[in-house]
């Protein structure tokens, strides 16, 4: 679909151009210090498109390809899982056409994207409340999960319908039951973590929010303990691969202490 997106379009001179980009900025990158999750907001296509004269749901299009420059992008450079904000369990209080419009969205690039994403190595995993989604959408974006779950190159955890704090009580609600049907059960923090929709993955080390916004907005609150929070004033649809290498330096020179004392200090 990323081809037929009428305002998306890029020539192959831009995506050469691009490249080039990527390739000069990504060996600043020590690749042996990536990040293992990434987990992106994917916030401003509503503005991007209404400065643009443009129905807002022109900028969730042109999100739709930028999202797909940073799965390429992730699996270039090798980082194994990326999570991404598709919808959230209040997306759907906004207008019904959007909310539509969006579902339409991710069925159709559930559908188009398939067999090149296959081929890439991409597991796609949806992550939320995926009974809330209509059956057709449903069916698909779990078919798409089928036919790329014994791929390893990146894990892609697509939130749809996706609440941090919902997925919270579902973890409890899940060990309540297992207590309920005579296991005995220690709820310690690797319990809960093992029933969250992420169970299995590291949890991010670096969250990217587009848009100018600097909030979390009910994503990923469990496994965000540590990440590191990176915002940009960027729009999502503007958002480029570079930016995203941009955003990996920035993770490069944080100090993660987890807690602890600097190991630089330690040192002295
Ligand atoms: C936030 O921008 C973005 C969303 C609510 C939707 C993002 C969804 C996609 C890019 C589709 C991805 C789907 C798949 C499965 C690939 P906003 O509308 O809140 O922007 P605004 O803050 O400018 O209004």
């Amino acid at each position: 679909m990323w081809k037929n997106l009428a305002l998306s379009q890029l020539s192959s001179k831009h995506r050469k151009q691009q490249r080039q980009e990527r390739e000069e900025t990504a060996p600043k990158l020590a690749l042996d210090r990536l990040p293992k999750h990434v987990a992106v907001i994917m916030d401003g296509n509503g503005r991007w498109a209404e400065a643009r004269g443009l129905p807002r749901t022109e900028g969730h299009r042109q999100g739709v390809h930028t999202l797909r420059e940073i799965v390429r992008t992730c699996g270039e450079l090798g980082i194994p899982v990326l999570t991404a904000y598709c919808f959230s369990t209040e997306n759907w209080q906004r207008p019904q056409d959007e909310v539509s419009f969006l579902m339409e969205l991710i069925l159709e690039v559930m559908e188009t994207e398939l067999d090149s994403l296959k081929n890439e190595g991409v597991r796609i995993v949806p992550i939320g409340r995926l009974t809330d989604l209509p059956d057709r959408v449903r069916t698909q974006v779990e078919r798409a999960a089928e036919l790329t779950a014994s791929n390893r190159a990146l894990k892609l955890n697509l939130a749809i319908s996706y609440g941090g704090r919902l997925e919270i009580v579902n973890a409890v609600n899940l060990l309540l039951q297992r207590a309920a049907n005579g296991e005995k059960l220690v709820v310690d923090e690797a319990a809960i973590a093992a029933h969250l929709y992420t169970a299995g993955d590291p949890d991010p080390d670096l969250i990217i929010r587009t848009g100018g916004e600097r909030r979390l907005s009910n994503f990923l609150l469990w496994q965000a303990a540590y990440a590191e929070l990176y915002f940009t004033d960027i729009m999502w649809p503007d958002f480029t691969p570079k930016d995203f290498v941009a955003a990996l330096a920035e993770y490069q020179r944080r100090d993660r202490r987890f807690g602890r004392i600097s190991q630089r200090r330690e040192l002295d």
